[in-house]
């Protein structure tokens, strides 16, 4: 008989989360005051998060215990399966072996609730009135606005126009959960406002609904703010992924060559490869590890290593990674969570260490790669992880002329349910890929903040 899903005890959910910063050579640069440059201290951010999320944030601690109620709350949907995809296998008739970790079975469709959750709770011990965030494609603003349900907060949020337009339903997911959503850029705030005087078309970005919802949290003691990727608290709530992914690919006896994810702010990805890293670091295992981001948006492998803000008003802290201007607004692509113009610090930091590989592909080629994998596995893939099934669907032909039995491991980090007039977009033709916007990104990294002293 030929295994096809590996799964866990609900005893088996880790109940630690993996911190991989003092397991690695040289720790990130700390994020900074843009007035002074100078690293900014835990008071900076105490407006926007509570402070048990903060210490997480620069915690040298390997392992954070999960408090039991969220604990409570992941056994809702955790473990979550690990499928080796032997159908897609077969349709490429190659010897490699492709393993994906599945975090569609969660309440939002998505890996996003692995961190909604316990920000939530944080913020309800706290005892706070309301969250506040920006979504993109509205995995993020929908599993906040599940947490937000169950922990009794109240949930505003700003999701990016193109895919508010494009993706009506998602938006009412969110409302059925309770949330309150807005069209980003809106005119709610001091910084929609801007962006609609100079463009009243504006289709939005991830880094302008960040601003917003900062916004609006930073003027009301009783609102805080959450952000559903990049920070270290977001990478490090989604290790379990990566934990369970260890144990199931263990029982089935195999361990990887690639793992492979696609990167928005990068917390799919680091979820699933920080444990992984772990046991290489230790020398016990040697796989590749891969980023795959959108070719329209490829901050890691076209942006620059330098200080830029978080979102695009300029109301963050500075953080150090790969950027391509905080001003710069991607093309409308379907995959809305990769639609972000910096990269995690983190994941920026471990890349220039040399611990992880990228590359971008454009969205057809996803489109296509999540076609031929709904077709054989029979789940819809959300159009984020299509970009890393492209490449895992590259290494398997590969592999079938090679002959090299790779074992190929991929985050498949939500489903597309709510994203099918993407799907319908590309079934009837009307797909386009974007160029890379040489002189957009040249313009916004004219903008990079500069150092006056
Ligand atoms: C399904 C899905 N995958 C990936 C991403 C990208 O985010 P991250 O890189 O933090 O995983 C998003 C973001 O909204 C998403 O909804």
């Amino acid at each position: 008989m030929s295994q096809h899903k590996y799964l866990l005890d609900e005893s088996e959910i880790p109940t630690t989360w993996y911190n991989i910063i003092p397991d690695l050579p040289s720790p990130p640069p700390p994020p900074l005051h843009p007035a002074t440059w100078e690293p900014v201290g835990p008071d900076a951010l105490a407006p926007l998060f509570p402070m048990a999320l903060i210490e997480q944030e620069v915690s040298t601690d390997r392992y954070i215990e999960i408090p039991g109620p969220v604990l409570d709350v992941y056994r809702l949907w955790r473990p979550t399966p690990l499928f080796r995809a032997r159908n897609l296998e077969k349709a490429l008739k190659t010897p490699a072996r492709i393993y994906y970790k599945y975090e569609g079975t969660s309440p939002a469709g998505s890996h996003k609730p692995n961190t909604s959750v316990p920000q939530a709770y944080y913020n309800a011990v706290d005892g706070v009135r309301k969250i506040t965030t920006e979504t993109g494609a509205g995995q993020w603003g929908t599993a906040l606005a599940f947490a937000c349900s169950l922990f009794g907060l109240e949930c505003e949020v700003w999701q990016v126009r193109a895919s508010y337009d494009a993706k009506p339903y998602r938006r009412t997911m969110m409302e059925v959960f309770g949330a309150e959503v807005h069209p980003s850029p809106s005119d709610l705030t001091g910084a929609g406002r801007a962006v609609l005087a100079k463009d009243p078309d504006s289709p939005g970005s991830l880094g302008i609904a960040i601003s917003e919802a900062v916004e609006v949290a930073a003027q009301d003691e009783t609102i805080r703010y959450a952000l559903g990727s990049v920070l270290n608290h977001v990478l490090l709530h989604q290790t379990v992924i990566g934990e369970e992914a260890l144990r199931q690919l263990e029982k089935a006896g195999d361990t990887p060559d690639l793992i492979v994810g696609c990167t928005g702010g990068g917390s799919n990805f680091a979820g699933l490869s920080f444990p992984f890293i772990r046991e290489k670091l230790a020398g016990r295992i040697s796989p590749e590890v891969r980023a795959v981001e959108p070719a329209a948006c490829p901050s890691l492998t076209k942006g620059v290593y330098a200080y830029d803000f978080g979102d695009t008003a300029g109301m963050t802290p500075l953080m150090k990674m790969h950027t391509l201007g905080h001003d710069f607004i991607p093309d409308p692509i379907h995959a809305g969570g990769l639609r972000y113009h910096g990269m995690s610090p983190l994941i920026s930091h471990m890349y220039e260490t040399g611990l992880m590989t990228a590359e971008a592909r454009p969205q057809t080629e996803c489109f296509a790669a999540g076609v031929l994998f709904a077709r054989t596995e029979g789940i819809v893939p959300a159009p984020e992880p299509t970009h890393a099934l492209a490449v895992a669907v590259d290494e398997a032909r590969r592999c079938a002329e090679t002959g090299a039995e790779k074992v190929i491991l991929t985050a498949l980090c939500g489903h597309g349910h709510l994203d099918l007039p993407a799907y319908a977009n590309y079934l009837g033709g009307g797909m386009v890929d974007y160029d890379y916007p040489a002189d957009k990104v040249a313009e916004s990294l004219a903008h990079l903040p500069q150092a006056s002293v």
